[in-house]
């Protein structure tokens, strides 16, 4: 192995080391202290509650795993996890989404992300056409951020009208109460298709004891007030009564057990593993974020037999092969790649490429993978003249209205419209995952110093008070690390702009599941509206 293959390994692995340890705060808030906290209440941590809700021996594939660290909220800087848990893992075979409060987190109540992540779950089960359980367990709004969560359309209200509309459409939507649910947070209980209720834990109330002492006079317990008796033998609000959380867990599985099987809508062929190891993506994957890759090299070690058929490979070189297309298949899932390659500067050509391939796969209802390391579109009088903008366009129209499942997998830089063009967050791709490697910003930290540093430059002298050359280069740096230190994994990741931070080992994994959830709904029919070229 050569010495640079071998350092970038060593480069890679150091950097999922830390992605680990990242994890294991969020996984453990509060660490065994919390855990003896809930087992006196008569409550087992939220992933155990999970892993048995879920059909034995299959794998919980949790998302939004390093949501909420370094938020600078009010009284807290971190969220572990952004405070709830939400996965897809098979109940009786059939995927599920799981949405499960962390009580061990400020009482699992909703602070900004919180609300994000479970409103991103929740958009991922609809666009998917999943079921949803919700295991509920919280205090409700975290009240110093009452503003920030409670009114607008994105806070606390729209959890309920996407269960809502959700159940319309046919998506079953279960509760298992396990902790307080007071004032909004009741509407998780009685907005549920079924609710399950737990003795002496679960307790749902639009106000809770203290609220209607102060408003009524009136002096009661939680438990007479609104605990799993009433709400199941008087208010009729709730369906299942249960003494312990395994037998609710066990309730919540009987009630889904009914459930049709699943299919998925696409031809599956036989699976075969890679023949390139997967080891070769940490030796061939440089370790500087803006050096070159070789994508193909990269397709090889994720799909089936490591065979790419590649669209247009001769097609413009030096030019159109910034972006690589062509199909594979993973886990036997038929898959069109549209690739960034080298430097991943999109040109006329290439825009041009992805545009038709696209548009292919939509055709044939394959469904797309984006696989994202381009710093952007190819700029000058030269690509302008050509019609980068219009070809650029394009792009993003076929993406914005392709009908089958895209996914985008980041594996470098991911600036500006190039974020666009292969599919980022605002083109709702099913899943978004991103990898140590991932730099998401509108430029990267060198081009906005720059930016920003001629602008500032022009300010001062404007003000007759030029920088010094010691001043420039203090500005470049601060500006460099404030850009870069946004675009990482970890800034992102807390802040939902990908669904997961993906370990390159767990790749082809990740996204043979993702596809198949993705392909669970039928493909509808191709409609692009109005192309320019
Ligand atoms: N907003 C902000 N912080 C809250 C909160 C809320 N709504 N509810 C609880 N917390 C905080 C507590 O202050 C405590 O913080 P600390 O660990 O820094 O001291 C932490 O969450 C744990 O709360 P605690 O009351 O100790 O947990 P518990 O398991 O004994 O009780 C509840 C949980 C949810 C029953 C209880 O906290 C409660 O009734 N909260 C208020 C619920 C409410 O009225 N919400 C209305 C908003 S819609």
């Amino acid at each position: 192995m050569s010495d640079e293959r071998a350092e970038n390994r060593r480069f890679w692995e150091e950097e999922e080391r830390k992605l680990d340890e990242l994890m294991y705060q969020a996984v453990w808030p509060g660490g065994e202290e919390a855990v003896k906290r809930l087992a006196k209440q008569g409550k087992q941590p939220v992933r155990q509650l999970i892993q048995k809700l879920i059909d034995e021996g299959t794998e919980f594939y949790e998302l939004g795993v390093i949501a909420g660290f370094g938020m600078n909220y009010p009284e807290v800087d971190d969220v572990p996890c952004g405070g709830i848990v939400t996965g897809i893992g098979k109940i009786h075979g059939n995927w599920t989404m799981i949405i499960a409060n962390d009580s061990r987190v400020k009482a699992g109540t909703y602070f900004p992300i919180t609300l994000k992540k479970h409103m991103r779950a929740q958009a991922i089960a609809e666009q998917c056409g999943l079921n949803c359980v919700y295991i509920a367990d919280s205090g409700g709004a975290f009240l110093p951020m009452q503003a920030d969560v409670f009114p607008d359309d994105g806070h606390f209200g729209s959890m309920f009208y996407n269960m809502a509309r959700m159940s319309a459409k046919g998506l079953k939507q279960i509760t298992l109460s396990t902790g307080g649910n007071t004032a909004g947070g009741a509407y998780i209980v009685f907005m549920a298709c079924q609710a399950v209720m737990i003795d002496k834990l679960a307790y749902s109330f639009l106000g809770g004891p203290p609220l209607v002492k102060a408003a009524t006079g009136e002096v009661i317990t939680a438990e007479d007030l609104g605990g799993a008796r009433v709400h199941t033998q008087i208010s009729g609000g709730a369906d299942y009564f249960c003494r312990t959380q395994d037998e609710a867990i066990e309730k919540v599985r009987e009630i889904l057990s009914m459930e049709p099987p699943q299919k998925i809508h696409i031809h599956r062929y036989e699976e075969i593993p890679p023949r390139v190891p997967v080891e070769t993506i940490y030796e061939i994957l440089p370790a500087k974020i803006h050096q070159g890759i070789n994508v193909r090299a990269f397709i090889q070690a994720i799909a089936d037999d490591s065979y790419f058929v590649e669209y247009k490979k001769t097609y413009a070189p030096g030019r159109g092969d910034n972006i690589v297309t062509g199909k594979i298949r993973i886990k036997g899932i038929p898959v069109g790649v549209i690739a960034a390659n080298g430097l991943g500067i999109i040109f006329v050509e290439a825009a041009r490429k992805a545009t038709e391939w696209i548009v292919r796969c939509s055709y044939e209802k394959v469904p797309l993978l984006f696989i994202q390391s381009s710093p952007g579109y190819m700029v000058g009088s030269e690509s302008e003249h050509m019609g980068i903008g219009k070809y650029g366009a394009d792009m993003v129209r076929a993406v914005s209205c392709a009908q089958v499942p895209r996914i985008q997998l980041v594996i470098g830089p991911d600036n500006g419209a190039a974020n666009y063009g292969m599919c980022g967050r605002a083109y709702r791709p099913h899943f978004l995952f991103a990898t140590m490697r991932a730099r998401t910003s509108v430029m990267s930290g060198r081009s906005a110093a720059e930016v920003l540093l001629s602008i500032e430059e022009r300010k001062r002298a404007s003000e007759g008070n030029p920088m010094t050359e010691g001043e420039k280069q203090a500005f470049r740096e601060k500006m460099i690390e404030k850009y870069d230190g946004e675009a990482h994994p970890f800034f992102c990741g807390a802040r939902l702009l990908n669904d997961r931070v993906l370990k390159f080992r767990e790749i082809r994994d990740w996204l043979a599941f993702a596809f198949e959830v993705s392909l669970l709904k039928p493909i509808g029919e191709p409609s692009f509206g109005n192309f320019r070229f």
